[in-house]
């Protein structure tokens, strides 16, 4: 099958590479000549590594490089099975896209999105035939996170979303199936990892170092809140906490940080501008976490029952099954294990029990427990079998 790439940026390129790999002939559409090229470039590096360290031969890094192929137009999607979309998230400029695509591809083509954080329903209805419109949300980077969430709109033929899991499990990717909502599973489920761990900072209870040691050290996260904010980019997170919030009529649960808000401002976005919660630049000497045990076991069980509490809540509202969400953590944010697995070994009652004293003592929305936590517990179940 032949696929098309519209959008040649750090996702499109990356999900070239992937259909590439896979034996696909890809088609890779830009409006700008310049990101083509730099995919060009880029792809050729990475072949290059990837033969370097014996993981790739010569020939297989020939052909992934051979099939993809860069275009400026949509006349060569006309034989594609599959056209994935990963541009600008502007919902407007999707629209416009998909609606004039629909032109130049067969009957038969599924029409994909990578967006994080639009309504996959807003962009099928641009269509003539929404029903073949599906959400396809890769991680970043493409090639490497094996996660991607598929989400059929309402408008999403049931075949379609079958033809469109074989296909990207195919991909050797971890598929999961997850509802038209805010932020999918993962973004919507991670906001406590940062939200929470900004909040411990903001009450002087730690300081960024000890918080981001007390996550690894103590509760088996890959990387702490702080470096993985600034990682991804202060903006970025910033941005996606927002939209989150606004999507979900300004639930309290989701609302961004002023701390965050005033890091973007300043410029401070992380180890792409040089400095971020944390400073890059050369000799820079990284702040000493105080490594007290109690401290740290406390903050990390209270970031924790936060992000147990929304899996729980992602759940009741049937975004995805069970197994799913605890998947979609594990796989495309690296979490050491699933939260509602991990809920279930604590003991929701002490989970429960955790965030009724953070309700009773703040008062505030963003602690309130899911439902379905307290018909856990009060029944004696678990999330998983
Ligand atoms: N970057 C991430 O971590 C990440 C992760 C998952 C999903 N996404 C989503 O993937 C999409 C792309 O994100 P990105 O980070 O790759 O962006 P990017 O800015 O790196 O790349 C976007 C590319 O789209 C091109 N483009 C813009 N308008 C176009 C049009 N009308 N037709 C064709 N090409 C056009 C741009 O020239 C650019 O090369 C967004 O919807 C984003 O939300 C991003």
């Amino acid at each position: 099958m032949e696929i098309g790439v519209i959008g040649a940026g750090t996702m499109g390129s990356g999900i070239a590479q992937v259909a590439a790999q896979s034996g696909h002939k890809v088609w890779l559409f830009d409006t700008n000549e310049a990101a083509l090229e730099k995919a060009t470039k880029a792809l050729a590096k990475i072949m290059a590594r990837l033969v370097e360290k014996g993981r790739l031969s010569e020939a297989d890094a020939q052909g992934i490089k051979e099939r993809i192929n860069c275009v400026s137009d949509y006349q060569s999607f006309q034989n594609c099975g599959f056209v994935i979309e990963a541009i600008v998230e502007n919902l407007d400029v999707k629209r416009s896209v998909f609606s004039s695509l629909e032109d130049h591809v067969s009957d038969t083509c599924i029409l994909a999105s990578n967006t994080s954080s639009l309504s996959i329903a807003s962009i099928a209805a641009s269509c003539q035939r929404p029903e073949r419109v599906v959400g396809v949300h890769f991680f970043n980077p493409a090639p490497l996170m094996p996660l991607v969430e598929i989400v059929p709109a309402v408008q999403t033929a049931s075949d379609i979303l079958d033809q469109t899991k074989n296909l990207i499990d195919g991909w050797k990717k971890v598929t999961v199936v997850t509802k038209d909502t805010p932020g999918f599973i993962v973004n919507r489920v991670a906001r406590p990892f940062y939200g929470e761990a900004i909040r411990i900072y903001e009450e002087g209870i730690a300081d960024m170092a000890t918080i981001d040691w007390a996550m690894k050290e103590i509760g088996g996260f890959r990387m702490g809140p702080f470096e993985l904010m600034d990682y991804i980019g202060n903006d970025i997170n910033y941005t996606v906490t927002e939209t989150v919030w606004t999507a979900f009529y300004y639930d309290p649960r989701y609302k961004p940080s002023f701390t965050q808000k005033r890091m973007m401002e300043a410029g401070y976005l992380g180890r792409k501008s040089g400095r971020g919660y944390y400073d890059y630049k050369e000799g820079a000497v990284a702040p000493e976490p105080e490594k007290n045990q109690v401290v740290g076991e406390a903050i990390v069980w209270r970031i924790l029952i936060l992000l147990m509490n929304e899996a729980a809540d992602a759940l009741h509202l049937n975004i995805a099954s069970a197994q799913d969400i605890d998947l979609a953590m594990t796989k495309g944010v690296n979490y050491p294990k699933g939260l509602l697995q991990w809920a279930d070994e604590e003991g929701i009652q002490k989970v429960l029990d955790g965030l009724d004293k953070l309700y009773l003592a703040y008062h505030e929305e963003r602690y309130r427990a899911s439902v379905l936590l307290r018909q856990k517990a009060a029944f004696g179940q678990k999330f998983l079998g």
